[in-house]
């Protein structure tokens, strides 16, 4: 049976984009890296990708005359490079209508927080700052709002007193290079059914 073939977006290191192909290379993830986008140039996430051999393109939102214009760039992009299964990796954009469209229920985040609590561009530092005891990370597909889609997989870790942002962001990371893959590869054997909000696994 042919492999699953990822579309990877992302915007900046590509830790859990390293983690994917790590994944896959130790035969751990049944899944293809078709190609890596980026909507930043020096994005070393598409450094990660040249280095194995995986297409990476940098397509730039500014070129384009608005998110319309550039959603279409990245769907052609993603068509092109035949992939089935749209992987966010970091990639700190909301998605548009024109992605959703193109790829319903084929979109996957994950987030640095246990959602619904501490969605947005700092999950980590606002865990921290509210006294929460336990955090995690959630993967979720993707829907129009900000990290709001049905809810895959999560993994909670423990918040300590002396932690700062970066060392509960260290100690999530760890998770989220696990947990990705794992709901990545539910998704390549077919299990995975959104039902509403929620995510059916069998
Ligand atoms: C990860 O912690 C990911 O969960 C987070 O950005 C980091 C990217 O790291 N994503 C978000 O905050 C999305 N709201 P990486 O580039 O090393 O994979």
């Amino acid at each position: 049976m042919s492999k699953l073939r990822l579309g990877v977006l992302a915007s900046g290191r590509g830790s859990n984009l390293q983690a994917i192909i790590d994944n896959i290379a130790a035969g751990k993830l049944d899944a293809e890296a078709a190609v890596v986008i980026s909507d930043k140039p020096n994005a070393f996430a598409l450094e990660r990708a040249r280095n194995h051999g995986v297409p990476a393109v940098h397509i730039k939102p500014a070129d384009y005359r608005g998110k319309e214009e550039y959603e279409k760039a990245v769907t052609d992009c993603l068509r092109e490079n035949r992939a089935e299964l749209v992987v966010l990796a970091g990639y700190m954009r909301i998605v548009g209508d024109v992605l959703l469209g193109e790829y319903p229920n084929r979109i996957m985040n994950i987030h640095p927080a246990l959602l619904p609590s501490f969605p947005g561009a700092h999950g980590q530092r606002d865990a921290v700052e509210y006294g929460v005891r336990y955090s995690g990370c959630t993967v979720h597909f993707v829907d129009g709002g900000m990290d709001t889609g049905p809810i895959i997989l999560q993994e909670v870790v423990p918040v300590l007193q002396e932690d700062d942002e970066d060392s509960l962001a260290a100690r999530i990371l760890k998770e989220e290079h696990k947990v990705y893959s794992r709901a990545i590869q539910l998704f390549a054997e077919g299990k995975l059914k959104v039902a509403g909000r929620k995510v059916i696994i069998s």
